[in-house]
This record gives structure tokens, C-alpha cells and sequence, in this order.
């Protein structure tokens, strides 16, 4: 994003310098000015601007280049942090290599007492051969031979038994989680461009969690997370902290300055109550707004999530959290299990997963919601796009005598009526065809009949669903659009087939 930036910086800083008259500005005035005809000595000047500048264009992109040559991105990233000063250090990030998981470091926060029974979300999505981070624990536990290959590296973390802890309602284990950025940043690890933090019960979806911050340019100060669901939550923290749970992102030389003044300002914010709004308070010190992702999801909610991740915002899956709170995502097994079974299409399709796409069986008079790799819902009756993208109130608030008016977004109600209930259809199992370059899901339906007087096309009749779609790898490339779906004609009993895909030229949700 910066090359014509720092082009157009670097003129005009140039052009500063030189003397008043022979601006090109005041050339441009003399230009339009009849009375004062070009004289060839001023020609002789444009000239020789015209040239200098080319000279200075043609200095910067072998500057440009030799930046993308660097053999040791390690060295490149120093150097360029250091000199942040002079040049705006994040010449064209796309010249340079991709942001890719070896570039990440992610720091978990744990505890012995809890470590049992949230290690098996860490192995979710662990990759011990691609992957780099630390858990840190406050004691030392007993470590299963066999976990040891298929988890990140422990440490305890230091003591901080010198920091002032005093908010009644909260835990100074708060100090020591909020520290992990530092303490990981002062191991000194090579070629690392984000630290990533994240709970014990926080699962990420790796390849979104990179298409993210492809997207920014990791020389800069960044600090990307997202909010609480909670209105209220927001409230009492901030709108402008990236919530620890949902897991939060920071740049490699915002880490580095963090680190440098952290521990003084944590002793200026003894009353906060966690971790990540000591974060949020450095970061506001240091003058950095939280940058929004919607796909980190911090989930502060009870219950049943089936309707947030129904209606999943158009932006990549990156995060899930609070899964010991809330129901397992399939019906009728553990949240382990549950989160399993997501492992699957999380591996055909990353970039689609739990991506909604809506479209109507126009002869049967149905509205059909896909998720992919999650949920497919039918409606009888025709919703609007602008309804269908709302979740559902399947979950309750955080603060439990909250009502609807107490979220941070938009939400429908669960509908009351025996004829609007949907039909719901979990998946069951999903593949890749290699000959058709197409992934094939499929999603059973878990809700019984309803009695409904309708006289119209009953859903009851369909008890699967089978989805067609093509992987996208691109699909976060572009801007941001919800994918199309279209009721395939089927002679398959009790089956409706569905092909989702790009949208074609013309093709909308009416
Ligand atoms: C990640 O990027 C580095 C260079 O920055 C490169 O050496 C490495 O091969 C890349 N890894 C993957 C898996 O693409
Ligand atoms: C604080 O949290 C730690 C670890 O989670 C726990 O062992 C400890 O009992 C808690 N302390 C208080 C005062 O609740
Ligand atoms: C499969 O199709 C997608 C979308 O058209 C494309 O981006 C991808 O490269 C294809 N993959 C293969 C293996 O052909
Ligand atoms: C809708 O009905 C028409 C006419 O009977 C039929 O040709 C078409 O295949 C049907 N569409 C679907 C999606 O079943």
C-alpha cells in the first residue's frame, strides 16, 4: 500500500529543498499564465527536474528491489524497524514474501489448575511442524510424554509478585497473562512478524488467522483483535480493546515497544481487572487503536452459538473462544468431538468455513441459509437477505438479565411460530473431489417435525443435504462478498442439493 505513498513523500520532501522560485508549482502557474511565455532557461530547469526526479524514482525501486532480495528477512525487519524514522519502512509488502505461519509466534495463556482439561482445544489446532509459540503456565505441570509431540513448548512465567494487583473482583494472574507479549518477545526468537496471544480455550484457524494479517504490513504498529459480543462488556472495558479470549494480533516492532515501557505502565493500572485491558491501557499510551477483525470471536455468551455462526459475518473464521461455556457446537456430542468434526472442512475449505450463503427453492417456496461446513437451515416461506444475515438469538447475553438491546450488533429473534421453526441440518461428513476440483459436505437433520398447518412444500420430507462447492483459497483476496448458492434439481429421495459458488454476473439473493 505504501509504494506511491512513500514515491509521492519522497518528492515532495525533495522538493522542499529546492529553492522557492523554481517550485512546480510556481512552474505550473507560469504555465497557465499567458503574460509569461517559457523561457529556455526555465525549459532547461523542468528539464533537469524532470530528469532528477526519474533519477530518484529509478534509486528508489533498486532500493525496492534489493529490499525484496534480502536473503535474512531477520536482518531486513531490524533494519527496517530501526529506520522506521526515514523511510516509511513498509515499502510495498506485496513486493516482498507473504506473511505465512513461520512468521507467527503465539503466546497461550494457561494455568496448571485448568491445564487437563484445555489441552485438548491446544491440540485442535496445534501444528508442531509448522508452528511456533509458547504456552505459559503459572506452575510447572506433569507433561505426557505423548503430548509433548503434539503441543507447543511450556514455561513458566516470571514472577510478578512486584506489580501492584488491586481490583477486588479480579485475579493478579492478570499481570502475569497481560506480560506473556514481552516475555515472548525477549526470547529473542528469528524471522517473527506478529505475536499472536490467545487463551487456553481459544481454537484458531491457522490459514485464516495468515490471510489476516496478509493483509497488513507487519513493519508497522499493528494491534488487531476484535470486540466482546457484549455490549455491556464493552462498556465496562472499552470498544478500543481486542478482547484476550477471541485472541489478539500485534506487529513485531509494536511488541518491541510495548515491551520497552510495559512494565512501568502496568504499575499505572494496579485497578484493572484482566490482562487484555492492560494491553488495551499500554496501547492507548502508545498511541495505537485497535484495528477490528471480525472473525476473532471472543464469545462472551451462554448457551447455544448455532445461531451466530449461522449468520457468521462475511470476513474469514479466525478465532473461537469460550468453548468450556458454551454448548458444543454439534448437537449430542462433547465440544471436543464437536470441534473435531469442524476439522474437516476446516482442512478442504479454511476460507469458506461457517461462510452463510442464501438462496430460495422457488418452486417449494423455501429459504435455504448454508453455512458452510457447519449448518444448512430451510425455512418455509421467503426471508429477505437482510433477515437471514442477522443471528438468531439461539444464545443468551453474558450478564444473564441482559436482553437483546445489550449486543454490540444486530440479532433476530428465535421465531416463535411452529411454521418458521427451521429446519436444521448439521454436517455429518465432508470430502474433496480431486476430479472435479470440488469439496462435497453433507448435513443431517437433527430437528423433529413440527406440526405446521401450512398448505405448502413440508421440509420434513428432506433428511439431508448435500453441498457442492469448489475451494477458493483466494476468496479473502478479494472485497469481501457473500458467496451464492442455487438449488440443484435432484431425483435423490429426501435430498436437496445445493451448489454454492462465487456469485455469478447478475446473480443476487431476491
Ligand atoms: C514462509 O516465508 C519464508 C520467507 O519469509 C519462506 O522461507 C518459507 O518457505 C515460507 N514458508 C511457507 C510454508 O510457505
Ligand atoms: C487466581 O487464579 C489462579 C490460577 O488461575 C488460581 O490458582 C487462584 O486460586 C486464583 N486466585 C484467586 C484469589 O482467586
Ligand atoms: C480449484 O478451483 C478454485 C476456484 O476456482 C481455484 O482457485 C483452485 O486453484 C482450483 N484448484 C485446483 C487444484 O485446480
Ligand atoms: C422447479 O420446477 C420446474 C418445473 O417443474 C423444474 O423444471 C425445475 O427443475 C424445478 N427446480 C428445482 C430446483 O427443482
Amino acid at each position: 500500500m505504501n509504494h506511491r505513498l512513500f514515491t509521492s513523500g519522497f518528492g515532495f520532501a525533495s522538493l522542499k529543498k529546492i529553492p522557492k522560485s523554481l517550485r512546480i508549482s510556481t512552474m505550473k502557474s507560469n504555465f497557465k499564465d499567458p503574460e509569461h511565455p517559457w523561457t529556455f532557461s526555465k525549459l532547461m530547469v523542468m528539464f533537469f527536474l524532470l530528469i532528477s526526479i526519474s533519477y530518484l524514482l529509478y534509486s528508489l525501486k533498486f532500493i525496492t528491489s534489493s529490499y525484496t532480495c534480502n536473503p535474512n528477512p531477520h536482518t531486513t525487519q531490524h533494519h527496517q524497524s530501526d529506520s522506521v524514522a526515514i523511510f516509511p519502512s513498509g515499502l510495498t509488502p506485496n513486493l516482498r514474501e507473504k506473511t505465512n505461519l513461520s512468521h507467527i509466534v503465539f503466546g497461550i495463556a494457561a494455568s496448571a489448575k485448568l491445564w487437563n482439561q484445555r489441552k485438548d482445544y491446544i491440540k485442535l489446532w496445534w501444528r508442531p511442524a509448522q508452528m511456533r509459540g509458547i504456552v505459559w503456565l503459572d506452575e510447572p505441570v506433569e507433561i505426557d510424554p505423548e503430548d509433548e509431540e503434539v503441543l507447543p513448548q511450556f514455561k513458566i512465567s516470571s514472577d510478578t509478585s512486584k506489580f501492584k494487583y488491586k481490583n477486588a473482583k479480579g485475579n493478579r494472574s492478570a499481570i502475569r497473562i497481560s506480560r506473556i507479549v514481552s516475555e515472548t518477545l525477549r526470547l529473542g526468537m528469528e524471522g517473527v512478524r506478529w505475536f499472536v496471544m490467545g487463551d487456553d480455550d481459544t481454537v484458531f484457524v491457522a490459514e485464516n488467522l495468515v490471510k489476516v494479517l496478509q493483509k497488513y504490513d507487519h513493519n508497522q504498529f499493528y494491534y488487531i483483535g476484535s470486540s466482546s459480543e457484549s455490549h455491556l462488556q464493552n462498556i465496562y472495558f472499552s470498544y478500543n480493546m481486542a478482547y484476550g479470549g477471541g485472541g489478539f494480533a500485534i506487529s513485531y516492532p509494536l511488541a518491541k515497544a510495548l515491551e520497552k515501557m510495559q512494565d512501568r505502565c502496568i504499575q499505572r493500572y494496579s485497578s484493572l481487572y484482566g490482562s487484555d485491558d492492560r494491553i488495551q491501557a499500554c496501547m492507548a499510551e502508545l498511541g495505537v487503536p485497535l484495528t477490528k477483525e471480525r472473525g476473532f470471536h471472543q464469545y462472551d455468551v451462554h448457551g447455544d452459538l448455532f445461531g451466530l455462526l449461522a449468520a457468521h459475518p462475511v470476513a474469514p473464521l479466525v478465532s473461537l473462544h469460550h468453548l468450556d461455556i458454551v454448548d458444543p457446537i454439534f448437537p449430542k456430542v462433547s465440544q471436543v468431538e464437536a470441534l473435531q468434526r469442524l476439522k474437516v472442512p476446516m482442512k478442504l475449505d479454511p476460507a469458506a468455513l461457517m461462510q452463510q450463503s442464501i438462496c430460495y427453492d422457488k418452486n417449494r417456496s423455501w429459504t435455504i441459509s448454508v453455512s458452510w461446513g457447519y449448518a444448512v437451515q430451510i425455512f418455509r416461506s421467503t426471508f429477505s437477505a437482510r433477515e437471514m444475515e442477522m443471528p438468531s438469538r439461539t444464545f443468551l447475553n453474558w450478564y444473564k438479565r441482559a436482553d437483546y438491546t445489550s449486543y454490540a450488533f444486530n440479532t433476530r429473534p428465535v421465531s416463535r411460530h411452529i411454521c418458521q421453526t427451521p429446519f436444521v441440518y448439521y454436517l455429518s461428513y465432508a470430502l474433496y473431489n480431486p476430479f472435479k476440483n470440488e469439496t462435497a459436505s453433507e448435513y443431517v437433520r437433527t430437528t423433529p417435525n413440527l406440526d405446521c398447518k401450512w398448505k405448502m412444500a413440508d421440509p420434513s420430507k428432506v433428511e439431508r443435504v448435500e453441498v457442492y462447492k469448489k475451494p477458493d483459497p483466494h476468496l479473502w483476496d478479494k472485497s469481501p462478498r457473500r458467496n451464492c448458492c442455487r438449488i440443484v434439481p435432484t431425483k435423490k429421495k429426501g435430498t436437496l442439493v445445493v451448489n454454492v459458488g462465487l456469485c455469478e454476473e447478475n446473480e443476487i439473493v431476491e
